[in-house]
C-alpha cells in the first residue's frame, strides 16, 4: 500500500483529524488505529497522528514509530491541549520528527488543539498553587478553548496540508528534492 493513516487517538480528537485527512487521500489509502496497524514493511508513505503526551507522541505511537526507521517519507500529525502557535506545541513537533533516522524525511506536518480529558482537567484544578501545573485564569482560558477543537477549519486545514503534499509527491516523483508543508 502506498499510503496509510495511522492514527493514535484516547479521547477521540485525533481520530477526527485522521479520518478528514484519510477522506481525501488517493484511493487506496488505509485507515488504521494504531493497534491494528499494519506491518511496517506493507506501508510506502505512512502519515502518522498521535495525541500529544508530556510533550512528545503517545506511548502507543512512540512504539509504532520504533518500527519505522527505514522509512524515507513519513507525514505527521497531531493534537494537543496547548495553542497550536505556542512554543510547546512548536517543539513537540520537533521532537517527534527527531524521533526518526536523519535520512527519513517529514514530507508534511500539522497540530491542533484537542478538547483536553475532563478528568485531566478537574486533577489540575485541585493542585495547590504554588505546582507548577496549578491551574491560573491562562490555564482556564486554554482549557475551555481546547474544547471546541479539533473544529472544521482544523480538519479543514489538516486536509489542507496533506492533500498539498501528496499532489506535491505525485507531480514530482519520489526523489524531488521537495520541502515539508505545514500548518
Ligand atoms: C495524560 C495526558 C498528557 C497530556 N500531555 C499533554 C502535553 O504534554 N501537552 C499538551 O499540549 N497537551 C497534552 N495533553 C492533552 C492531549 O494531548 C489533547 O487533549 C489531545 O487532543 C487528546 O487527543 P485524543 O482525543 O486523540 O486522545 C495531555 C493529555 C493527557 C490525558
Amino acid at each position: 500500500m502506498k499510503y496509510a493513516v495511522i492514527y493514535s487517538s484516547k479521547t477521540g480528537n485525533t481520530k477526527k483529524v485522521a479520518e478528514a485527512i484519510h477522506r481525501v487521500m488517493p484511493e487506496g489509502t488505509g485507515i488504521y488505529p494504531v493497534d491494528e496497524a499494519p506491518e511496517a514493511g506493507q506501508v510506502e508513505i505512512p502519515i502518522l497522528g498521535f495525541w500529544v503526551d508530556r510533550g512528545l507522541p503517545d506511548e502507543k505511537m512512540k512504539s509504532y514509530i520504533k518500527k519505522l526507521k527505514d522509512k524515507k517519507r513519513v507525514g505527521l500529525f497531531a493534537t494537543l491541549g496547548a495553542y497550536p502557535d505556542s512554543k510547546h506545541a512548536v517543539e513537540t513537533m520537533e521532537r517527534s520528527k527527531g524521533l526518526f533516522e536523519k535520512n527519513c524525511r517529514i514530507f508534511a506536518t500539522f497540530i491542533c488543539q484537542g478538547r483536553i480529558d475532563p478528568v485531566l482537567t478537574e486533577k489540575f484544578k485541585k493542585l495547590p498553587a504554588d505546582h507548577p501545573h496549578a491551574m491560573t485564569p491562562e490555564r482556564i482560558a486554554r482549557h475551555e478553548a481546547a474544547k471546541k477543537h479539533p473544529d472544521a477549519l482544523d480538519l479543514a486545514n489538516a486536509q489542507e496540508v496533506f492533500q498539498k503534499a501528496v499532489k506535491y509527491i505525485c507531480e514530482e516523483g519520489e526523489d524531488s528534492n521537495d520541502c515539508e508543508y505545514s500548518a
